[in-house]
């Protein structure tokens, strides 16, 4: 186990669109393990519609993409928590869009953006947010969670946004890694399969529709129970692991070498 629960208070988590969809199927289940749930979504109705359902989750009101909101969650948690940091950031929200560059429609104006913003830039400012909070903290076992995809291994024709953001996420949950390794902060990342969510409005997905509840649930219990036990490589899906064995992480012996060459110059660090 990487996570101990303990009597004095419960453990912590902030799962960014956590109102519907896996998001809220997690929250769900670290709510029942113990956990004290926090989520974040922009639509106040799904929220309280989350909150009624399951009265254990603490809804915060907020867009990823704003900074102020950001800033604005973190420290509202600390006020409910009485200043203790977040045991666990799962970075969940993600939006998904049809995308075609022969196509007129995208073409015509910038749609990328978006996505960019909620998909990639939103996680890595969350990151740093989470961290920063921690620096003085005592140094208890914590863990990052990026919610990935298998898509994000090979470019999806349909959505390319969509696979290049969770590629630049995928890369970037890589380099964390190594950034925190031997720390007390895991860095874990879960490839879910095809879900029959909100989350593909503009997709027709062939295996999203027999991925409805029953597996959404499953996908929800497999990926807490690895984020409980630390596990840094979710797949919590037979789907999810047959794309992603055709898509083997970088050797991390040449990764290394290749590092060996790029060192920081000393004063980077300084204005
Ligand atoms: N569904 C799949 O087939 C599938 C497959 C592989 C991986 N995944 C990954 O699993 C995760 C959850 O997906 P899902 O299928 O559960 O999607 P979903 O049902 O559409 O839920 C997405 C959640 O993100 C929130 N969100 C979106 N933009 C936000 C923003 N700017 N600020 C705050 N919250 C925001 C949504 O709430 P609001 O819109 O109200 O803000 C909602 O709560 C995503 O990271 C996705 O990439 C999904």
């Amino acid at each position: 186990m990487w996570f101990e629960s303990n009597s004095e208070h419960p453990l912590t988590a902030l799962i960014t669109g956590g109102s519907v969809g896996l998001g809220l199927a997690m929250a769900r289940d670290l709510a029942s393990a113990g956990w004290r749930v926090f989520i974040c979504a922009r639509t106040e109705a799904d929220l309280k519609a989350a909150v009624e359902h399951e009265p254990r989750l603490t809804a915060i009101h907020a867009d990823v993409t704003s900074e102020a909101d950001r800033t604005r969650m973190f420290a509202e948690i600390a006020r409910q928590t009485g200043g203790r940091p977040l045991d666990c950031l799962i970075n969940n929200a993600a939006i998904v869009q049809a995308h075609d560059y022969q196509n007129p429609f995208t073409l015509k104006a910038d749609r990328a953006r978006l996505e960019i913003e909620i998909n990639l830039a939103a996680p890595i400012e969350m990151i740093r947010l989470y961290l920063a909070r921690r620096q003085d903290a005592p140094q208890t076992k914590a863990a990052i969670v990026n919610v990935g995809t298998p898509g994000a291994l090979f470019p999806l024709d349909a959505n390319l946004l969509y696979s290049a953001t969770k590629s630049g996420l995928h890369m970037f949950t890589l380099g964390l890694r190594r950034h925190l390794a031997g720390s007390v902060v895991k860095v874990i990342e879960v490839f879910p399969p095809a879900l029959d969510t909100g989350l593909a409005r503009q997709l027709d997905v062939a295996s999203q529709a027999a991925n409805g509840p029953d597996v959404i649930a499953a996908v929800a219990r497999e990926t807490v129970a690895g984020i409980l036990d630390g596990v840094e490589i979710i797949r919590p899906h037979a789907e999810a692991r047959q794309i992603c064995a055709a898509f083997p992480d970088p050797d991390p012996a040449f990764v290394e070498q290749i590092n060996a060459g790029v060192k920081r110059r000393a004063g980077w660090d300084s204005e």
